[in-house]
């Protein structure tokens, strides 16, 4: 393109703010965040949001926090005015969630802003009303000690911006998700969120932490997490971190604060799932809410206009805290963790229910296959008839650790990863079934409901017809309620339960239900995941067998669905070359 041969001039105030606008308001639920953020840092106890279409049409954000002088109030719309800080020294220190001065002014220039506001020191309150940027009105009005802001018709006057706002649904989801993060990190100030549209309100009382914690997710999480608090010179890490059983198939739940604010940094991310490695089947996600307090020197919360990313002074040394920290913790609670699958699976009408195994062979006897023995010690060749036909896996020797199995083949010793093989098989099984339009299903003797978000149960009216291709019946039953009526019959003996809930964190990390085609095989992952033999769960000797036998009919066997390999094949001469034999 030509450069302009235009003189320059100066932007007016509006297209500038609209420019700014454009990094702070990303959507409705930015509105939310950044009035929410300043109603805390006015020291408000109880903040009350209100939204209509998903924000789009309006969000209110009352609080009683210490209210605005009338003579600031102007100003407080305008651009570059903060009363939280005062200079480039204040910015290096700075403890408040605010500092920019950019907020307000953003959100008046891309819709109808009012702001109301009383200090304590009035006994009346002071209203100002703005509209795309122009002030209309500055009058007196009743008002409690605290401010309300009202703003309606976001991205009115630029409609570009408004195409790209999602569906209703979509956008109630990014500001339910966005008022359960601030609950989580002000656990002292009641929060209540009122969508409207029928939704229920989700109401959230100041107290102790547990409650909160349980009112945000769950009480599940409450009871299968770990409690951190571990301190450094200088660094404080406390929080709760999930037990690797409660773990799931994205990272939606996981939510790290930096002196309050919530971030997302690569470098904390890596450590954590550092620290969850060797607990956490591939694929899994921990639950996490971790909060790191250091001196507001150490860190720089300047570096990015929604502030969701923050620069550490000494990265490495806050990357070791934190990964060594939790790698203890995870570790320490092993032993209990790391008991057989078994017991931990929920009961099904009261029966305890078997672990999720899937072997077909002709060979087997079936009770034989249920009956999980003792580790064991013998087997392989002289258990079948002929061993001049070894197949290509050779025949299981032992099990090691409760994940590998070992197995001989007429190579020399296999080494096959049990779960990442039994995930492989139970996948391309569902694919091929999914292929031919014939997932096979099975009816659950008794449907299982579900208590779920309410976003999630809206997600099921959505998907219920696709997923029935995908062998899944799911329907809503209630404002919060799911029931499973019939799961893929590959799948039978999976915990459905776990298995749905997985499904739904999939659904919300992948939006609309028009991607479900596309993302099919990525959901019959997940579900192949749950289908298939976890670890520490002791196999006989046929049991065992029929996995290989099963990997040598199956395609890309030697790959589990994320990549790792499966099995390896030591050989003897390698056997012989390591013990140095014939040298
Ligand atoms: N709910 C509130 N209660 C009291 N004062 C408020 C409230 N909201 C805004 N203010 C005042 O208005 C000023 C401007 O708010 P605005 O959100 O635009 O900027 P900020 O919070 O200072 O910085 P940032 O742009 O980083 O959010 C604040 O510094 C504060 O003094
Ligand atoms: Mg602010």
């Amino acid at each position: 393109m030509p450069i302009m041969a235009e003189r320059i001039h100066q932007l007016s105030d509006l297209v500038s703010n609209q420019i700014a606008a454009g990094e702070v308001v990303e959507r409705p639920a930015s509105l939310v965040k950044e009035l929410i953020e300043n109603s805390l840092d006015a020291g408000a106890t109880r903040i009350e949001v209100r939204t209509e279409q998903g924000g789009v049409k309006r969000v209110l954000v009352r609080d009683d926090g210490v209210g605005i002088h009338p003579d600031d109030l102007r100003l407080a719309v305008g651009r570059h005015a903060t009363s939280k800080i005062a200079s480039a020294d204040d910015l290096d220190g700075v403890t408040s969630l605010g500092f920019r001065g950019e907020a307000l002014a953003s959100m008046a220039s891309v819709a109808r802003l009012s702001i109301t506001a009383r200090r304590a020191s009035s006994d009346q309150g002071q209203r100002l009303e703005i509209d795309g940027g122009r002030e209309i009105a500055f009058t007196p009005a009743a008002h409690p000690v605290g401010t309300t802001v009202d703003i309606t018709d976001l991205f009115f006057n630029t409609p570009a911006r408004r195409k790209f706002l999602k569906a209703e649904r979509t956008e109630q989801g990014h500001i339910d998700r966005v008022v359960r993060s601030i609950a989580l990190a002000h656990f002292d100030v009641s929060l209540e969120l009122n969508q409207g549209s029928g939704r229920g309100i989700l109401s959230l009382p100041g107290g102790a932490p547990e409650s909160r914690l349980a009112g945000v997710l769950g009480t599940e999480f409450v009871v299968r997490s770990i409690v951190i608090d571990e301190s450094a010179p200088g660094l404080r890490l406390s929080g709760w971190v999930g037990l690797p059983t409660h773990s799931r198939s994205q990272t939606d739940q996981q939510y790290f604060f930096v002196n309050g604010r919530m971030v997302r940094d690569k470098l904390v991310a890596h450590a954590i799932r550092q620290a969850y490695r060797d607990v956490l089947f591939h694929g899994r996600h921990p639950v996490f809410v971790l909060f790191l307090e250091l001196p507001p020197t150490a860190v720089d919360v300047n570096v990015h206009p929604t502030k969701h990313e923050v620069r550490f002074r000494d990265a490495r040394n806050i990357h070791d805290f934190i990964f060594g920290k939790l790698n203890r913790a995870l570790r320490d609670v092993r032993p209990d963790t790391a008991a057989p699958a078994r017991p931990t699976l929920p009961a099904r009408d009261g029966v305890p229910r078997q672990p999720a195994l899937m072997l077909h062979s002709s060979r087997l006897d079936d009770r034989e296959v249920r009956e999980a023995g003792g580790l064991p010690l013998s087997g392989g060749l002289e258990v079948e008839s002929n061993p001049a036909e070894i197949p290509p896996m050779g025949f299981a020797v032992a099990q090691l650790h409760g994940i590998y199995i070992l197995a001989e083949n007429a190579d020399g010793l296999v080494v096959v990863d049990m779960h990442a093989a039994h995930e492989r098989i139970t996948y391309e099984k569902l694919k091929q079934q999914l292929g031919s339009k014939s997932v096979v299903r099975q009816r659950l003797l008794v449907p299982e409901t579900l208590n779920v978000s309410e976003s999630e149960a809206e997600r099921v009216e959505d998907v219920a017809e696709s997923l029935v291709e995908l062998g899944l019946v799911l329907e809503r039953s209630g404002q919060q309620a799911v029931t499973i009526r019939e799961v893929p019959a590959l799948l039978a003996d999976a915990a459905a339960e776990l298995l749905v809930r997985d499904l739904l964190a999939d659904f919300a990390a992948l939006g609309t239900s028009q991607r479900l085609e596309v993302a099919a095989e990525e959901l019959l992952a997940t579900m192949a995941c749950h289908g298939s033999v976890r670890a520490n769960r002791q196999l006989t000797v046929p049991e065992m067998n029929a996995l290989l036998r099963e990997m040598e009919q199956t395609e890309n066997a030697g790959q589990c669905n994320h990549g790792r390999p499966t099995y390896l094949v030591q050989s003897l001469v390698d056997l012989d070359r390591l013990f140095l034999r014939g040298q």
